[in-house]
């Protein structure tokens, strides 16, 4: 575990050639990135990165140049976590909805640094497992989760409508409380036709431990 945001700035920056960024998304990774934004500004470089959601790329595109997933991939990810497991490398994310293209980041980088608060790690997980669905599967996925005894969600607004990801798909938030291990369920959702991904990463990262996001 870490909790030296002062070094991670100071390494990132040092980093020859200057790494290629992938940017999570959510409030985490809005600060750090803006964080090691601005000091890559005072040294007048501009990196590349790789944005997994407008909302970040809106919030950082002061110190940023955006671009598409390279073929040569992607040096350093920044993100968050919805929650983490002190007992395995699981990490739950897509409480924002930016999971899958998350994921793809995630994949593609040499190296994967998770910012969150303490309260985030737990012995045993139970932030529901997101699971983005393209929306003509949705009756289907449901029926499915139903019939794996898994209770869900689909995930609505404040005013009740259905929320839709940047890939125009929806989201359902699956409970899995009374399973001991959440990596059989992950599959068997992933598995399911019309699942895009779920929000089980299982990787190793640098962990840092912030104050407040
Ligand atoms: C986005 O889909 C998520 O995976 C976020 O990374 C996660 O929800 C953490 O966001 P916060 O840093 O805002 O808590």
């Amino acid at each position: 575990m870490e909790n030296t945001l002062g070094s991670f700035i100071k390494s990132s920056v040092n980093m020859k050639p200057v790494p290629v960024i992938g940017l999570g998304s959510g409030a985490a990774a809005y600060t750090i990135a803006k964080a090691l934004g601005i000091e890559f500004k005072r040294l007048g470089v501009k990196p590349g990165a790789v944005p997994s959601s407008s909302q970040i790329k809106f919030l950082v595109s002061d110190y940023y140049t955006m671009i598409e997933p390279p073929v040569s991939g992607i040096d350093i990810v920044i993100d968050g976590a919805d929650e983490v497991s002190s007992t395995n490398n699981y990490i739950i994310k897509g409480g924002g909805g930016a999971l899958t293209r998350e994921r793809i980041i995630w994949e593609m980088a040499r190296e994967r640094h998770v910012f969150i608060t303490k309260e985030k790690i737990s012995r045993k997980l139970s932030h529901p497992l997101p699971a983005e669905v393209i929306p003509f599967a949705i009756n289907l996925v449901q029926k499915k989760l139903d019939e794996l005894g898994l209770k869900w969600q689909l995930r609505k607004d404040q005013k009740g409508y259905p929320t839709f990801t940047e890939n125009g798909n929806m989201i359902i938030d699956i409970a899995y409380a009374n399973q001991d291990d959440l990596r059989p369920v992950y599959e068997k959702v992933k598995l399911l036709p019309g699942v895009v991904d779920a929000g089980l990463f299982i990787y190793d990262v640098h962990l840092h431990i912030i104050e407040q996001q």
